[in-house]
C-alpha cells in the first residue's frame, strides 16, 4: 500500500499523557489571559502540560508565541477569543514583535490538541466583521506549528481571520480532527482562509472539518512526503500545489498524495499553480479518490498563474518555468458545476479564476508551458459530469505535452484514450 510505505517514517508520535508539570492558564475576566502563558513559558517550555480548562472563555488578546517547546502539550479544552474589533487586532499585527501568527509553536515532541466536546474548545476569532468590512490590511495569520514529531489534534477554529494552520517547516507532524469553520452567516467573503499550508516533510494530514474560502489545504515548496486523506472541503478553493516559483523562485514540492476527499462547492478540485518565470520541479503527485460536487473546475493545472484581479498577467523574460514530473490524476467522480456563476471570492471582471476561451464544461484544464512537464495522466476521470448533464469538454494544448495524458489533449470534447482507463 502506498500509504503505509509513504508513512514509514512517521514515527508513533507522542502520546505521553503524563508531564512532568502542568500549568493551568489563569483567566481573568475581561482581561488578557496571554502574557500570564507567555510569562510560565520561563518554567513550562519542556515536559509539560500547558492547559486551556474546559468551563473557561480564555481572552488570547495578544498573539503568544510558545517559543521552542519540547515535550509539550498545548491543550485547548475550554474556549478562547481573538479581541473583537478589528483595530486591536491590527495593532498587534502592525507591531515589530508580531510573531507572524496568532499562535506560534516551534520545537519538537509537541502536541497542540482541543477536545471532542463539541461546546468546548473553539478558538473564536470574529472573522465575520472582518469579511464584512472586507478588510485586509495586518491580517493576523493564525496557527505556526513548526515542529518536530508534532500532533495537531480536535483543534476547533470558528470563524478565523484569514489563514489557519501554517506547517510550514514542520516535520513528522500527523494533523487529525480538527475543524475549521470559516463559513460567513452574511453575504460576504471569507476571503484567504486557508486550511492547511503543508510545506513540511512526512506530513500526514487527516480526517479534518474544513468549510473555508480559500484552499482546502496547499502544499507549497519545501513539501516533501505529505499525506492528505480522508478529509472534507467545503467552500473553499481545492486541494492545491502552490502557488509555486513567485518572482523566479525555485520551487521544491515531491511526493504528495492527495486521497480519498469529499470536496463539496469548491472552486476547484485538484489544482497546481506555479508563476509564469518560475523555477524548481514538482514531482510526484497524486491525487486520486476525489468526490466532487458543484465544482466548477475538478482539474486544474496552470504553469501560467497571476492574479487576475489585480492587473494584466505580469511580465517575465525567464526562459524557465517550474517543471512538473510524474503528476496523477486517479478516480475522480461527482459534479461539476457548468452553469454560470460568480465565486464570493470575485471581485473583477474578469474574475482573477476567469480561463480564456473556456466554455464551462472543462473537466480537465492543463494550461502548460512547452518542454517542462513530463508524465502528466488523468485517469478514470469520465465519472466527472457536468451538471446540466451537457457534453464534457478538456482543455489542453498538444504542443505542451510529450506524453498521452489520459485523454486527447485538445481544447474541446473529453476523449478518454486508453491510457485513461488503465
Ligand atoms: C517558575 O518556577 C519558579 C520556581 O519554582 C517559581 O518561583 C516561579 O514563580 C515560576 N514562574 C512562573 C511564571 O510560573
Ligand atoms: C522526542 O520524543 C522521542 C520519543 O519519545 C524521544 O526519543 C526524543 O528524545 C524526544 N526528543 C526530545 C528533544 O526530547
Ligand atoms: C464555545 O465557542 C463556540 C464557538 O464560538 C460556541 O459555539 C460555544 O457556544 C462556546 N461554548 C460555550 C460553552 O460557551
Ligand atoms: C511518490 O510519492 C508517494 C507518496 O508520498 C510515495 O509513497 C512514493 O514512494 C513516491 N514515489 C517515488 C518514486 O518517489
Ligand atoms: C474511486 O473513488 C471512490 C470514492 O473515494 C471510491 O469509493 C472507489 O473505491 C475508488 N475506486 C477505486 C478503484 O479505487
Ligand atoms: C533558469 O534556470 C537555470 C537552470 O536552473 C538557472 O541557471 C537560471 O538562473 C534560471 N534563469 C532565471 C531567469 O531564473
Ligand atoms: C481565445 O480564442 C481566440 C480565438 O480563437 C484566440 O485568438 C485567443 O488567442 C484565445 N486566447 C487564449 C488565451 O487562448
Ligand atoms: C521543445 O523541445 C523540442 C525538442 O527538443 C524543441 O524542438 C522545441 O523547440 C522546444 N520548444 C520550446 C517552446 O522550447
Amino acid at each position: 500500500m502506498v500509504s503505509s510505505l509513504a508513512l514509514s517514517t512517521l514515527a508513533l508520535l507522542p502520546l505521553v499523557s503524563a508531564y512532568s508539570k502542568t500549568f493551568v492558564v489563569p483567566h481573568v475576566n475581561g482581561q488578557d489571559d496571554s502574557p500570564a502563558v507567555v510569562a510560565a513559558l520561563a518554567n513550562y517550555s519542556s515536559d509539560s502540560l500547558i492547559l486551556f480548562k474546559k468551563g473557561i472563555t480564555y481572552n488570547l488578546f495578544t498573539p503568544i508565541n510558545f517559543g521552542k517547546l519540547t515535550n509539550v502539550e498545548i491543550a485547548f479544552e475550554g474556549n478562547a477569543t481573538y479581541p473583537t474589533d478589528i483595530a486591536t487586532v491590527q495593532a498587534e499585527v502592525a507591531k515589530s514583535t508580531f510573531p507572524g501568527h496568532w499562535l506560534k509553536i516551534t520545537g519538537t515532541n509537541v502536541t497542540l490538541r482541543g477536545t471532542t466536546d463539541p461546546n468546548w474548545g473553539w478558538i473564536d476569532a470574529h472573522g465575520q466583521a472582518w469579511w464584512d468590512a472586507m478588510q485586509q490590511t495586518n491580517r493576523p495569520h493564525g496557527i505556526n506549528f513548526q515542529v518536530t514529531n508534532g500532533v495537531i489534534k480536535d483543534m476547533k477554529l470558528e470563524k478565523p481571520v484569514a489563514w489557519n494552520f501554517a506547517l510550514s517547516g514542520a516535520k513528522n507532524v500527523h494533523a487529525y480532527n480538527n475543524r475549521i469553520h470559516a463559513v460567513s452567516s452574511t453575504k460576504s467573503f471569507p476571503f484567504n482562509t486557508d486550511g492547511f499550508g503543508g510545506g513540511g516533510t512526512d506530513l500526514l494530514i487527516e480526517n479534518n472539518f474544513i468549510q473555508n474560502g480559500d484552499d482546502c489545504i496547499t502544499v507549497g515548496s519545501g513539501a516533501n512526503n505529505v499525506h492528505v486523506r480522508n478529509n472534507y472541503c467545503e467552500g473553499g478553493h481545492g486541494l492545491s500545489i502552490g502557488s509555486l516559483g513567485k518572482g523566479g523562485s525555485v520551487a521544491s514540492v515531491q511526493n504528495v498524495l492527495f486521497e480519498n476527499v469529499v470536496m463539496v462547492n469548491e472552486l476547484y478540485g485538484a489544482r497546481f499553480k506555479s508563476w509564469t518565470g518560475g523555477n524548481g520541479l514538482a514531482r510526484n503527485i497524486t491525487w486520486r479518490n476525489i468526490v466532487l460536487y458543484n465544482v466548477p473546475f475538478p482539474i486544474y493545472v496552470t504553469q501560467n498563474y497571476w492574479d487576475q484581479g489585480l492587473g494584466p498577467k505580469p511580465p517575465t523574460d525567464s526562459p524557465n518555468n517550474t517543471h512538473i514530473q510524474d503528476m496523477l490524476f486517479d478516480n475522480f467522480s461527482g459534479t461539476q458545476l457548468d452553469t454560470p456563476y460568480v465565486e464570493g471570492s470575485c471581485v473583477s471582471d474578469p474574475c482573477w479564476y476567469a480561463v480564456a476561451n473556456a466554455t464551462g464544461k472543462e473537466i480537465a484544464i492543463f494550461d502548460l508551458y512547452p518542454n517542462t512537464t513530463a508524465n502528466i495522466v488523468a485517469r478514470h476521470i469520465s465519472g466527472i459530469r457536468p451538471s446540466d448533464g451537457a457534453k464534457q469538454a478538456v482543455m489542453c494544448d498538444p504542443k505542451t505535452v510529450t506524453n498521452d495524458v489520459g485523454f486527447v489533449c485538445q481544447n474541446g470534447a473529453f476523449v478518454q484514450t486508453k491510457v485513461g482507463y488503465l
